[in-house]
């Protein structure tokens, strides 16, 4: 079973919120190569309230990666109700979902009650819940862990109390606050909470391959997954997921294939956000590259360049030594 919003394929394979990496050019790189669906990176909803313009820049959405959910977080049920009735209005058709961040382990985030905070405190986390679905014209999901640490799973008892609430679609990511990235994540807690709940759940970590997708599915049976870090350098993994999906074969990009979708990312990237802001390419161009022969000497020497041009120049060339072998076998 799966959301209307997802109308691609079933089951989606979806871009995770990734604060600092899923901003509208990487949504857009991996919608092309057949993401279902995105999220925008967390935006705070009481950002939004004070009027912060950075906030409110990460929630411009475009005609090519749609569909596309803002992610908000927060712990007022207030502001999260004026905020999502704001945000449905303005970007009316611009917007297919709002979820709400009920996962995000960092303390700056957490010590307000924010993000996975929430899983302490479920009848807070309720009622933020029933205050966005009662605002919101659009779908209302949310986004949590398997909880706060060993001693306080409630991964189950959290999904049936935002079903309660009227959300329409529940996220589970299987490792607790405790334990950030860290450890294989618990796919059974995702299973549990799919044989407890009627809405659907989209299976949320450790997919790192069209095979891992495909397992998720089959070990918990949820309705579609969520990829972060398996997406990174790597916007290819949808075609991997959806081939592994449908039982095709996968051909993988070669490097030279690799590198030229790390230069337009590169490219798209500053004509967007500004050529000021080329160091925030830095750690993508790590990711692309992760692998490959005289990727070494290549992050050095991209962490030390002082211009964009120099950034797109070093890439380039980088690139062009795949062919000629020089840093790496043939792969044209
Ligand atoms: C750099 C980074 C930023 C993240 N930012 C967010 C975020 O803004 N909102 C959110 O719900 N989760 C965020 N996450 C968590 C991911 O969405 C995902 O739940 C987690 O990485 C597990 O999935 P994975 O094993 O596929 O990486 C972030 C993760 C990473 C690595």
């Amino acid at each position: 079973m799966t959301l209307p919003v997802f109308k691609k394929h079933d089951p989606p394979a979806v871009l995770a919120p990734m604060a600092g990496i899923s901003d509208a050019v990487f949504r857009r790189i991996c919608v092309e190569h057949g993401c279902d669906f995105t999220y925008t990176e967390m935006v705070s909803a009481k950002g939004l309230f004070y009027g912060g313009r950075k906030t409110r820049a990460l929630i411009r959405v475009s005609e090519a990666e749609k569909p596309c959910a803002v992610q908000l977080f927060g712990s007022d049920p207030g502001i999260i109700s004026e905020m999502i009735k704001a945000l449905a209005d303005e970007y009316a058709g611009e917007i297919a979902m709002i979820d709400i961040n009920m996962g995000c382990p960092m303390p700056k985030i957490t010590g307000n009650g924010e993000g996975s905070a929430l899983m302490r405190d479920i009848p807070r986390a309720a009622a933020v819940a029933e205050a966005a679905v009662k605002a919101s014209p659009l779908p209302v999901s949310c986004k949590f862990r398997k909880g706060w640490d060993d001693n306080s799973v409630n991964a189950v008892e959290f999904a049936r109390a935002m079903e309660e609430s009227g959300v329409s679609l529940l996220t589970v990511h299987g490792r607790t606050r405790e334990q950030l990235y860290h450890g294989p994540a618990d796919w059974d807690i995702i299973g549990e909470v799919v044989s407890r709940v009627g809405v659907p759940v989209l299976g949320n970590g450790d997919v790192f391959s069209g095979e891992a997708a495909k397992k998720l599915i089959s070990h918990t049976g949820c309705a579609g997954v969520m990829v972060a870090r398996g997406a990174e350098g790597n916007p290819f993994i949808f075609e991997e997921i959806r081939a592994a999906l449908d039982g095709r074969p996968y051909s993988p990009p070669t490097e030279y294939e690799r590198m030229t979708e790390a230069i337009r990312h590169t490219e798209e990237f500053l004509e967007e956000k500004g050529p000021r802001l080329f160091p925030e390419m830095r750690k993508h161009l790590s990711w692309y590259t992760k692998g490959m022969r005289g990727s070494l000497d290549f992050r050095r020497a991209v962490n030390t360049v002082r211009s964009p041009e120099e950034m797109l120049e070093l890439l380039r060339s980088f690139r062009d030594q795949l062919v000629c072998g020089e840093a790496g076998e043939k792969t044209l």
